[in-house]
């Protein structure tokens, strides 16, 4: 059996993520003040894949290639593979055969964030001599994934993708593990009514062929950052999962940092209080303010007499004088801050696709 490799698709139409227009490439976007590529990558890192090809796409290639680099970061080779239009999953698939060669691959959506390893679902298709290993989770809007019905052994009997009327609860998550023979399957779909190449269409076509699709429900979160979750959500879920109390900065004698808090080097926190889940980042400086459970603070960020929880701040963000911000977003480069002398007046300065609410 040929090692397995991973394949990563991070191309697509790249479409800002609003209201950040922090980056055209969505799976840059930091949650718990990391680019949801870098939790795709250490995802197959640890279930032992050393030989990693990266789908790009010509719009955000660039960003992603400089994001990730060549790999050396996690002792594993990245290989970037250019599909030149966003024309379906099975189209990515298609373009990376030379790649791929006849090795099984783990396939991983570049904006999925899940709270469980893969090596058990790899060790799957060869314990159980499987063609493809799916992995199903239920939803409450299956209408906005690919949607498996399977039977009471659990065997799939029909997959769909985005159906009007779904038969079942149960999305398919972006993470796949595929034997060679996908690509034959794949070579014998037509693209679907919205004129892209599925790879749930190359799945069933595994079934109707009777070739072996084993399925496995996960009990773990699941989010699609990409558009369905919010990064809010995204970032509260991830930092109370997986932050852990790491605390590289400074803090003075007259500041509380408590519970899971990751303070980044160069980062100072001064007559302060910080009740985690809470990630600080590099050179970021907390002054007589608080900072409350599931915040993510980027780097160079200056936060000064302020009070805020549930929020995620980007970096060089400026905040001073603001009694209370929850459940925030603040774009990169932004200030907030209270104005003295006008007390009743708003005065704002508001980006593009941004959301106001006083
Ligand atoms: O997130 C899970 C869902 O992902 C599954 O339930 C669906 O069955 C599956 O089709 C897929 O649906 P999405 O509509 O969410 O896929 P999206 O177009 O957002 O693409 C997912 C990722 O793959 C994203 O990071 C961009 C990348 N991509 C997408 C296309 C269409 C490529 O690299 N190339 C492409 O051609």
């Amino acid at each position: 059996m040929k090692a397995i490799k991973g394949l990563v698709l991070s191309g697509g139409a790249g479409t800002r993520l609003r209201p950040l227009t922090y980056t055209a490439a969505k799976q840059l976007v930091p949650v718990a003040n990391k680019p949801i590529l870098y939790y795709v990558i250490e995802n197959l890192v640890s279930a032992g894949i050393d030989d990693i090809g990266v789908i790009i796409s010509p719009e955000t290639g660039d960003d992603i290639k400089n994001t990730l680099g060549s790999g050396s970061e996690w002792g594993v080779k990245i290989q970037y593979i250019l599909q030149d239009k966003p024309l379906g999953l099975a189209h990515a698939v298609k373009v990376s055969r030379g790649y791929l060669e006849d090795s099984p691959f783990v396939m991983y959506l570049g904006d999925n964030l899940i709270g469980c390893g893969i090596k058990e679902f790899i060790n799957k298709l060869h314990e159980t001599s499987s063609n493809a290993v799916i992995l199903l989770k239920p939803v409450p809007n299956p209408s906005s994934f690919g949607v498996a019905q399977i039977d009471d052994g659990g065997k799939i009997v029909r997959l769909m993708e985005k159906p009007e009327n779904p038969p079942s609860n149960l999305a398919l998550v972006g993470v796949y593990v595929f034997d060679p023979s996908i690509h034959e399957a794949i070579d014998s779909i037509k693209p679907s009514a919205r004129g892209e190449l599925e790879i749930t269409d190359a799945i069933q076509r595994l079934v109707d062929d009777k070739k072996k699709v084993y399925s496995h429900t996960i009990k773990e979160w699941w989010l699609d950052t990409g558009k369905k979750d919010d990064l809010l959500a995204a970032n509260s879920v991830v930092l109370d999962d997986l932050i852990e109390r790491r605390l590289n900065g400074e803090i003075d004698e007259d500041s509380t940092v408590s519970g899971r808090v990751q303070l980044d080097k160069g980062a100072r926190v001064i007559d302060s209080v910080i009740r985690g889940p809470v990630t600080i980042g590099r050179d970021t400086v907390i002054k007589n303010s608080f900072i409350g459970p599931f915040t993510s603070i980027g780097s160079n960020v200056s936060i000064e007499r302020a009070a805020m929880e549930n929020c995620v701040i980007l970096d060089n963000v400026t905040v001073s004088h603001i009694e209370r911000l929850e459940d925030s977003i603040i774009g990169k480069n932004a200030r907030v801050h209270k104005n003295h002398r006008r007390h009743n007046a708003l005065r704002l300065m508001i980006g593009d696709d941004s959301d106001v609410e006083l």
